[in-house]
């Protein structure tokens, strides 16, 4: 967890959150909406299985207009408009997943969420090896549950449909080893990669409790932050994936990161106690090592 003061950042992080979390329930509210009239894929990405809906698009559109209104000068980027990031001139960039889970929201699996974080960066480039994470929101409009934390302000679900009640403080598992971890993890859209990562978790699921592969990035690493899940690992994540949600885990005491001294990445995004990783990180290199895939 980091706790550098408040003072040092290029903004407040609990204002920048206050920010965030409404127009991330104003997107989700319109995502939800929309699920609720039809969805339409709009287009494919970079695979059959990977597509883009209306709302996926009306959902970014909504949040960066909404952004620009309340903070002109920050950056942006988000992943239906990735091609096209704004640096900034403040500092701060804002890395967006107008839906995370967008598969399960095609088939109306009540796991999908919006992404909103807010990163402080020095030279305008969101990368996340180099940012630092100030504020960071993930709704699922479905089941109402808003993840929310700031910079070494902790990590608090709250539930849309009773605003008012104290949020609840979140905190990873921990005591739990590896051969009574429940893991979440993910696969990508790419068949090649699929082939190697089914070799990795044919290695992982025999040493752990039991695997899950809920469908969403941000949802799964908000779960370990609320002990439903003990631990997450997958490889092939973009930063809108896992920036609001790796602070939230942080926040509520997981250690978040690549392999090693790296940072999260598409080589890996890993969450977990401390303690817990001890065990699983070195077992995860090796099967990945051995899987042939790349491990930086
Ligand atoms: C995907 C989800 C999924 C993960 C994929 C992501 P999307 O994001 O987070 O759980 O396994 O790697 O791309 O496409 O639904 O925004
Ligand atoms: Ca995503
Ligand atoms: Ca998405």
């Amino acid at each position: 967890m980091t706790a550098t003061p408040p003072a040092s950042f290029a903004a407040d992080p609990a204002e920048l959150l206050a920010i965030a979390r409404d127009i991330a329930l104003e997107a989700g509210e319109l995502v939800r909406r929309r699920r609720s009239e039809g969805v339409e894929v709009a287009a494919t990405k970079s695979s059959i299985a990977d597509v883009v809906t209306f709302a996926d698009r009306e959902s970014e559109d909504l949040i960066r207009a909404r952004l620009a209104a309340a903070r002109p000068d920050d950056g942006f980027l988000g992943e239906e408009s990735a091609g096209e990031p704004t640096p900034g001139t403040s500092g701060v960039v804002w890395v967006v997943d107008p839906i995370d889970g967008t598969v399960n929201y095609l088939y109306d699996i009540p796991a999908y969420a919006v992404s909103i974080a807010a990163v402080q960066v020095t030279d305008g480039v969101a990368d996340p090896a180099r940012w630092t994470a100030l504020a960071g929101v993930v709704v699922n409009p479905v089941l109402g549950e808003v993840f929310t934390a700031t910079n070494g302000g902790g990590a608090f679900l709250t539930s849309m449909q009773a605003p008012d009640a104290q949020p609840r403080r979140l905190a990873v598992n921990t005591d739990v080893d590896l051969a009574r971890a429940l893991v979440g993890t993910g696969f990508s859209y790419s068949a090649d990669t699929r082939v190697k990562q089914g070799r990795f978790i044919t290695g992982l699921v025999e040493k752990v409790r039991d695997i899950r592969r809920a469908g969403s990035a941000a949802l799964d690493l908000c779960s370990v932050a609320a002990g439903r899940l003990d631990a997450y690992a997958e490889r092939g994540l973009n930063p809108w994936d896992h920036a609001a949600a790796a602070l939230i885990a942080r926040e509520a005491g997981a250690r978040v990161g690549g392999f090693g001294e790296a940072a999260e990445s598409d080589v890996m995004t890993l969450a977990g106690s401390p303690a817990l990783l001890a065990e699983l990180e070195p077992l995860l290199f090796a099967l990945h090592r051995d899987a042939g895939l790349p491990l930086e």
